[in-house]
């Protein structure tokens, strides 16, 4: 059971974004991605579950190579991988509850009762109850997160998937959201990549730490690891200082 990222190449026409990037997240850990801006970790995780192949490379859930899959096998992978998007992704036409329930419907196997139950249970995990019937543009920016994970977890996926979860946040909800991703971890075993520049919640919720660099991994290892990191590119990047980076030249 894990996140194989194995070698993946990745062009948008002389773009050239991942260069043969390899990361692993293991069962039941978190593995947090950090890259500055630009740096194409959205795009990594989007391989995850099918959104964007790789020129080169390949990406393997379970064992099971993503890049070969056919509709059928989308639709099972992407029910075992949660994805919190990175820009909420919620449709304001739907209610809260309708936006939470949509993976679900999709599950012939759920019946209605016990998808009402899902719902309720997932909105009670992010603290949204009372919140069902609101359309998402009457959120707020961490309502709408926490609602964007609802979503995520209503299925019940052994992995998680979170693009930014607490960029825009203020320190408390980034707090609360970080708490949230421990719990999935902890106490439904959820294996997990976290996206973000954010090096306060990188170290609250990190087993693991990858750096995303010039399209490679730059280093792969535990927080200890990065905080003793004498790389310059790393040290610029967790201590916000930009200057380090000449150093690197
Ligand atoms: N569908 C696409 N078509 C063309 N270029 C793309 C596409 N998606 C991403 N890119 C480009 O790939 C690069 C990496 O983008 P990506 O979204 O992965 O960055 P990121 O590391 O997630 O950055 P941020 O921290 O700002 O979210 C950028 O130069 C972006 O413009
Ligand atoms: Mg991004």
């Amino acid at each position: 059971m894990s996140i194989e990222i194995d070698g993946i190449h990745k062009a948008f026409g002389a773009n050239q974004v991942l260069r043969g990037f390899s990361v692993e997240a293991r069962e039941g850990e978190t593995l947090v991605i950090l890259g500055h801006s630009g740096s194409g970790k959205s795009v990594t995780i989007k391989h995850v579950v099918g959104l964007l192949q790789p020129d080169e490379g390949e990406v393997r859930v379970d064992g099971e190579r993503v890049g070969g899959m056919d509709i059928e096998e989308l639709f099972s992978l992407r029910r075992k991988v949660g994805f919190v998007f990175q820009f909420a992704a919620l449709f304001d036409s739907m209610s809260v509850a309708d936006n939470v329930a949509m993976g679900l419907r999709r599950m012939k196997e759920v019946s209605d009762e016990e998808r009402e139950e899902r719902v309720r249970e997932a909105l009670r995990v992010v603290d949204l109850v009372g919140f069902e019937d609101r359309a998402p543009s009457e959120l707020s920016g961490g309502q709408r997160k926490r609602a964007g994970i609802a979503r995520a977890i209503a299925t019940r996926p052994g992995y998680l998937l979170y693009d930014e979860p607490t960029t825009g946040l203020d320190p408390i909800t980034r707090a609360v959201v970080d708490r949230l991703i421990n719990r999935m971890k902890d106490e439904l075993g959820v294996t997990g990549i976290v996206i973000t520049h954010d090096m306060e919640s990188a170290f609250r919720v990190a087993d693991r730490l990858a750096m995303l660099y010039e399209g490679k991994c730059r280093l792969e290892g535990t927080p200890d690891e990065f905080r003793n990191s004498e790389d310059p590119v790393v040290r610029a990047f967790i201590e916000g200082r930009p200057e380090l980076m000449e150093e690197a030249e």
